[in-house]
């Protein structure tokens, strides 16, 4: 197997430490109506019914064969779930709810900048929609079943009805956040192979029109640097006839969709029948090394695992109003913004912009507007709305039976104030630990049958069973407070089927580590390797210290520190770059950027800018570091290698830990000298 370098325990150690806290309990109102009400169901997903408890998702899909084997495990860790089975993902969103919801909202889409511009899509109009845009994709996109398409799209209407056409062709879509630079998105595209980008021309973010075009030029121009020829660029209109963008059109590449969808108008297309194990998306990620990895998610697996979660931990009930704030582009969107809630029926809210623009009272604006009864946000927004309108809530008649959190830790005081004051004491909340890996929750706890403890986001959802290793790979018991290297001991059918592309990277990143026999074809001796620090309580609720390893996590999102240090190495002038988290108040954690310049050149703030501007050019916006400082020399061991630990503690004024045995002792005094008297 290849050689991928294999994480260490270290953002933990800078993570913030916090009191135990007592428990929350949700009113008999909530949990009189849940769907997860009775507890037996925590015994139906006890070990000993492993793998056929997961029937019980998979038997809320329509499926158009029936499968005949749950869980197929011959071939660690390459894991088979419904096998036999066939099925289509947009047939199972839309389709099949025709016949009771026709007229119902599927989605309720609250634009920029105009909130009175609000619209629902019935279920019928999203019928049409992906209709005459998959007959589209397939008639002059020549997109055909396992064809990979690629998306950069922001939170528009256009990008579930992109997914699900795409779905119902059985083509595998792969959206890249809209926030990240064209450069981004050309390293996806080259990565899955797509010869068609979906665009759009602009959008709305805090009051201001985003070109997006423009970005599309450059992920094409990326592309084709790696080896990858995009024949078609597809560029929805925010309002069709005009253009909201400067970039031009090429000639014969780039088609506005709204013209071209007047050919494809009525068309129906006949949901293609798929395999279980059919890839349906990816999701590319960071991780340790450079390389974003494109995580293949299934179709029947993956749907069975996220319709389950929104059904038993979101409490979805097809009559509720849904809103989940977090963006498409990232996997909570595509799991609990649209395929969950599709699946479930029920009316989802998508909305476009930011939280607090044009004030601080946005969100529950739109929950009193729309009567929201379900909200799920992430702890920097949560931190961010508390910040600017602490007593906003109280303002607006709006009242959530369900509240989730999801991305990040949360603190007890920032839950406490989620829970009372957005929740108004009303809300059950579940505080829901996962990745863009894992497809669905892995971590939380069932909203009326398992308190709530601020802080942790609780056991191990059902059907996974967690397991903290030390680095030795000993068991670390529940209770003793120490922490360790969270995993899954069993396979469900969220988990990612492969690395797209790199079957050896998939097997080395999640499994190697604590694999206790690469022979072996029996599923417990392959536990999954979640990449975070935990600490499990006596009570068995997990808290999450964050990721170990080189992965930054800002305001939800993760950031691989070789992207940025490669981003960084763009400049010229750059001889070494070194990305370490630092704490933020508001986003959890921000990035800050040590560099040291090649023999002879002196800093300067010229060549801070240029660093920032080089990694909003290879990643986009949110990678923008808080600080660039620029350093005589790097702290470095006797072999070379950058200590970015000791970096990190000199950036937090936190201990750098033992500095002897490095090769350069001294730089350490000088760069805190620099660093801290500057901050
Ligand atoms: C990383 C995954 C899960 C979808 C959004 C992020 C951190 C996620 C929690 C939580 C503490 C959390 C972990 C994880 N994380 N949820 N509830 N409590 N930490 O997906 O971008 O793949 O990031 O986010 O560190 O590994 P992602």
């Amino acid at each position: 197997m290849a050689a991928e370098p294999q994480p260490q325990l270290s953002e933990a150690q800078i993570a913030v430490h916090w009191r135990e806290e007592d428990y929350y309990r949700p009113s008999a109102k909530f949990v009189a109506q849940a769907n997860a009400g009775d507890p037996a169901i925590i015994e139906r997903f006890g070990e000993e019914h492993f793998p056929e408890c997961f029937r019980e998702y998979a038997d809320l899909l329509t499926w158009d064969t029936y499968w005949h084997t749950t869980l197929e495990s011959s071939r660690p860790p390459f894991w088979k779930w419904f096998v036999g089975g066939r099925l289509n993902g947009c047939y199972n969103c839309v389709d099949r709810h025709l016949a009771t919801s026709r007229n119902k909202a599927a989605f309720i889409c609250v634009p920029e900048p105009e909130e009175q511009d609000t619209r629902a899509i019935t279920y019928q109009e999203l019928y049409r929609r992906v209709n005459e845009f998959a007959a589209l994709l397939r008639g002059f996109g020549g997109v055909d079943t396992g064809d990979r398409v690629t998306f950069h799209l922001p939170m528009v209407p256009e990008l579930p009805v992109s997914m699900l056409a795409c779905a119902r062709l059985g083509a595998i879509h792969s959206e890249v956040f809209g926030g990240f630079s064209g450069t981004a998105c050309g390293d996806r595209i080259a990565d899955s192979g797509s010869r068609v980008l979906v665009t759009m021309d602009g959008y709305y973010r805090g009051g201001t029109l985003v070109d997006h075009k423009a970005k599309a030029d450059e992920a094409v121009a990326a592309a084709r640097k790696l080896g990858q020829e995009v024949d078609k660029v597809l560029v929805w209109r925010r309002h069709p006839g005009q253009y909201a963008s400067k970039s031009p059109m090429v000639e014969g590449r780039d088609f506005f969709v709204d013209e071209i969808l007047a050919d494809y108008g009525g068309h129906s297309i006949e949901p293609v029948s798929m395999p279980a194990e059919a890839p349906l998306f990816l999701m590319y990620t960071s991780g340790t090394t450079g390389r974003p990895k494109g995580c293949q998610h299934s179709t029947g697996g993956y749907l069975a695992y996220v319709a389950g979660t929104s059904k038993y931990y979101q409490d979805i009930h097809p009559e509720d109003t849904y809103w989940c704030a977090a963006d498409i582009g990232w996997i909570t969107g595509h799991s609990y913004i649209v395929y969950g809630p599709l699946l479930l029926g029920t009316t989802s809210v998508l909305y476009e912009g930011v939280p607090t623009y044009p004030d601080a009272g946005r969100c529950w604006r739109i929950a009193e507007r729309l009567g929201v009864n379900i909200f799920h946000t992430a702890p920097t927004t949560i931190r961010m709305l508390r910040k600017v309108g602490p007593h906003e809530p109280s303002r607006y008649d709006y009242h959530l039976k369900h509240m989730t959190t999801v991305g990040e830790p949360i603190e007890p005081e920032v839950w406490r104030w989620y829970h009372d004051e957005v929740g108004k004491g009303e809300a059950a909340v579940v505080d829901t630990w996962w990745m863009t890996e894992t497809g669905g929750f892995l971590g939380s706890t069932l909203p009326a049958l398992q308190p709530m403890k601020p802080g942790s986001c609780g056991p191990g959802v059902l059907g996974i069973y967690p397991v903290i290793y030390d680095e030795d790979g000993n068991v670390v018991e529940g209770g003793s407070g120490k922490a360790g290297n969270i995993c899954i001991r069993n396979p469900w059918p969220g988990v990612l089927q492969t690395v797209w592309g790199q079957p050896d990277r998939f097997v080395d990143i999640y499994y190697r580590r604590y694999c206790k026999d690469p022979d072996s074809t029996d599923w417990r001796d392959w536990p999954f390797l979640c990449g975070d620090g935990a600490v499990q309580a006596a009570d068995g609720y997990f808290r999450i210290l964050g990721r170990i390893d080189d992965v930054i996590n800002v305001a939800g999102h993760r950031l691989g520190t070789k992207e940025l240090e490669s981003a960084t190495l763009t400049v010229e002038e750059v001889a070494e770059a070194a990305a370490v988290p630092v704490m933020d108040e508001l986003r959890g954690r921000a990035v800050e950027m040590y560099v040291a310049l090649n023999p002879g050149l002196a800093s300067s703030p010229e060549i801070e800018q240029k660093v920032a501007a080089a990694i909003e050019r290879e990643i986009g916006k949110i990678a923008r570091p808080r600080n660039v400082w620029i350093v005589p020399d790097m702290p470095k061991t006797r072999s070379g290698k950058i200590m970015r630990r000791v970096i990190a503690g000199i950036s937090n004024f936190a201990d750098v830990g033992d500095v002897t045995t490095l090769a350069n002792p001294e730089i350490v005094d000088d760069i805190r000298h620099h660093v801290q008297s500057a901050k």
